[in-house]
């Protein structure tokens, strides 16, 4: 039986334990650009224990940031930035992880503080506003569009390859262009991206191909997932599940478990643990590994997921944010001393 601080091997690239940053924005870039406050903040995840750091959602496109402060990687400008960020996560013992995403209809929407508006006009697979403060109608998106956006997904991941992340994951969730094009809720296409299950999914199946015709074969391919709508007519676990089945033959090699961000009024069932039950499924019946994410907060919590088979991974947003040592107290906590990863400077601190 695996628990938390046992390591974790996906090809060439091993995980010192099962505990992940789940990627989320800073809102702090400009121009597209990691800066200082990407060193400080994902290096510290690093220093404090955590096996995975994955960075915010990067967008593809400058109309695909969620907001105009969002982290890029469409042109080649925005590697350099990324380099001693990514050496540094190495150097302190974690893999640098990226997740590739591209906003469609909910992008531009300005940061909660300060923020500004994108200037660009939104697309997505159909013409429907998703509301609250995304509530424009967005182009529909034509076959060159499709075609335009899949080929930024291709050089975002060349550019990641040579930024030095190690760990690459498709933003497939909350939402965004790739899972509109999931949903029935958001894509109401009548052409080969629409309709059927094979249909909705087109998308992603012929992204995934291209990115994996430049990231490296040795290194993990992961895409994140929204499992369900959670809203009657819209996306649901079983077609996750499926859609899973197929990833795995497309060579990806985990599945992230989120949900949600489909439209605007579904109701959530937020609690403890609540995605958990997605990843456990995915991991059973697609046979493929998983993370599990969402109010993982606990030490004890965290442990038992991965004791009783029902992720290989656990990844954690907010609770990161408010600790970014969480790793380290959680081997503290569940008596894991041998596990305690204190960098080599604050060995006075072991004990
Ligand atoms: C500030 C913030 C930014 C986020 N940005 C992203 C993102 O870039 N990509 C993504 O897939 N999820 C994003 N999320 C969602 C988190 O990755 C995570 O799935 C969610 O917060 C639930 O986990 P938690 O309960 O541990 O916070 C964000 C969440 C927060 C709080």
């Amino acid at each position: 039986m695996s628990h938390l601080f046992d390591e974790f091997r996906i090809k060439a690239v091993t995980l010192r334990n099962r505990i992940g940053v789940s990627p989320m924005c800073q809102y702090s870039s400009e121009g597209g650009m990691m800066n200082d406050w990407h060193l400080v903040h994902l290096g510290s995840r690093a220093v404090g224990g955590a096996a995975l750091v994955i960075a915010e959602a990067t967008a593809v496109e400058y109309r695909g940031q969620i907001s105009p402060n969002d982290v890029g990687l469409w042109n080649d400008d925005q590697i350099e930035p990324m380099i001693p960020i990514t050496r540094f996560i190495k150097r302190w013992g974690a893999v640098p992880g990226i997740q590739l995403g591209h906003a469609g209809r909910k992008a531009g929407t300005p940061r909660r503080w300060n923020g500004v508006w994108g200037d660009w006009q939104q697309i997505a697979p159909s013409p429907i506003a998703f509301g609250g403060n995304a509530s424009w109608i967005p182009q529909e998106m034509t076959r060159d569009d499709i075609q335009t956006v899949q080929h930024a997904f291709r050089e975002a991941t060349r550019r990641a390859v040579d930024a030095g992340y190690d760990w690459l994951e498709l933003h497939g969730a909350h939402g965004y262009l790739v899972h509109s094009f999931h949903s029935p809720l958001s894509n109401h296409r009548t052409d080969a991206y629409g309709g059927s299950f094979e249909n909705r999914i087109r998308f992603t199946i012929e992204t995934v191909r291209l990115m994996r015709e430049v990231w490296p074969e040795n290194k993990p391919f992961t895409v994140r997932l929204s499992c369900t709508d959670w809203v009657e007519g819209g996306w649901t676990i079983e077609e996750s599940v499926e859609l899973s089945h197929i990833l795995k033959r497309e060579g990806i090699d985990l599945i992230d478990c989120s949900s949600g961000g489909a439209v605007i009024d579904a109701h959530y069932p937020v609690g403890s643990g609540f995605q958990v039950p997605f990843a456990e499924r995915i991991r059973r019946e697609a046979a493929i590994p998983t993370a599990a994410v969402g109010i993982i907060t606990e030490p004890r919590q965290a442990d038992q997921i991965i004791r009783l088979g029902q992720a290989d991974l656990v990844l954690l947003g907010r609770e990161m944010l408010r600790d970014p040592y969480w790793a380290i107290h959680a081997a503290h906590q569940l008596g894991q001393k041998k596990y305690l990863n204190y960098p080599d400077p604050y060995h006075w601190a072991v004990g």
